[in-house]
């Protein structure tokens, strides 16, 4: 059997079902049931039937599954599998700023711990930030922790006063102008296709800024043959199967996330085999986390 055979037995005989990031490496996409980005798969876990979740991506999104579906069994192929910038603030620099503001809603990007959601009035992911701070009651918007999508989110949403924290994720924000610049002398034709988690010169010369999928969704949409991506290079798998003919163009300093990275075949097998590295949140904290969450799917629909 290959391991690709043992998985899929295993996924059946244990009522499991696999989602996976457009981050991670491709061979754990095309194997799983579900792949996409953060808000699409935390619909989708939110509305699974299964027993079991194997979620091939980084520590808060399994976190997330099991504030969404504490019913569920949610394993993660490699939990030491983090993000950076899920713990880029503190609790302090939140009370100080609902100490300032009556009118504030603290909106906690969906790259979090549950711990720092459970500070938080609601979350979003980068396919739905704008739409969502703009339907918010208060004006005042303490955007956490990702300072580069609150500066993108504060652009697009002008009436808003949006305070924002230093988070950020080291992939998106070391992406240099220059190279993208040098790519763009090199391809002239190409669309420029970036992440809000992007620096603030990278996001100003794109032509496009938008979440992962709608970076997919853009390009397959496009008439244009050629696209600079500025986001992390797992979505080139994705690019690449719905659009054959295009041409997709990365930094030459190719953007990795190495977390994402550590979810294999081989351990997706091992989870699957052996129960390990349940997600687990404690209740009292769950309660809390799982509000912000809820209200986002909420909004988002
Ligand atoms: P999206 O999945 O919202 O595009 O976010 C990118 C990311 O960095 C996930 O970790
Ligand atoms: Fe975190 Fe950035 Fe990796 Fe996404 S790409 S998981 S934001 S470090």
């Amino acid at each position: 059997m290959t391991i690709q055979e043992e998985i899929r037995a295993l996924k059946e005989s244990r009522d499991a079902v696999i989602l996976a990031h457009y981050y991670v490496e491709p061979e754990v996409q095309e194997l799983a049931d579900y792949v996409g980005d953060s808000f699409y798969l935390s619909k989708v876990a939110a509305g699974l039937q299964c027993k079991v979740l194997v979620f091939c991506g980084v520590s808060f999104m399994g976190e997330s599954a099991c504030l969404l579906s504490p019913e569920k069994e949610v394993l993660m192929p490699d939990p030491a599998a983090d993000c950076p910038m899920a713990h880029m603030v503190t609790e302090d620099e939140v009370l100080k700023y609902r100490g300032y503001y009556d009118d504030l809603a603290v909106v906690c990007y969906i790259n979090s711990t549950a711990e720092i959601k459970s500070w938080s009035d609601v979350c979003v992911t980068s396919a739905n930030a704008v739409d969502i701070v703009r339907r918010l009651p208060q004006k005042n918007i303490l955007f956490i922790p990702d300072k580069n999508l609150g500066r993108y989110v504060a652009a697009q949403v002008p009436e808003k006063n949006v305070l924002l924290v230093n988070g950020c994720c080291p992939v998106h924000q070391e992406m240099q102008l220059a190279e993208l610049q040098a790519l763009k002398e090199a391809h002239p034709e190409a669309a420029v296709c970036v992440h809000p988690e992007c620096n603030e010169e990278v996001t100003a010369l794109a032509d496009y800024v938008g979440s992962t999928s709608g970076i997919i969704k853009f390009a397959s949409a496009s008439k244009g043959q050629e696209f600079i991506i500025g986001t992390e290079v797992g979505v080139l798998y994705k690019l690449q199967a719905e659009n054959p003919d295009k041409r997709f163009y990365f930094v030459e300093t190719t953007p990795i996330c190495r977390d994402m990275k550590l979810v294999t075949l081989e351990k997706v097998l091992a989870v699957l085999k052996d129960g390990g590295s349940r997600v687990t949140v404690p209740a009292e904290l769950a309660e809390k986390a799982k509000k912000p969450l809820e209200r986002m799917l909420a909004l988002a629909k």
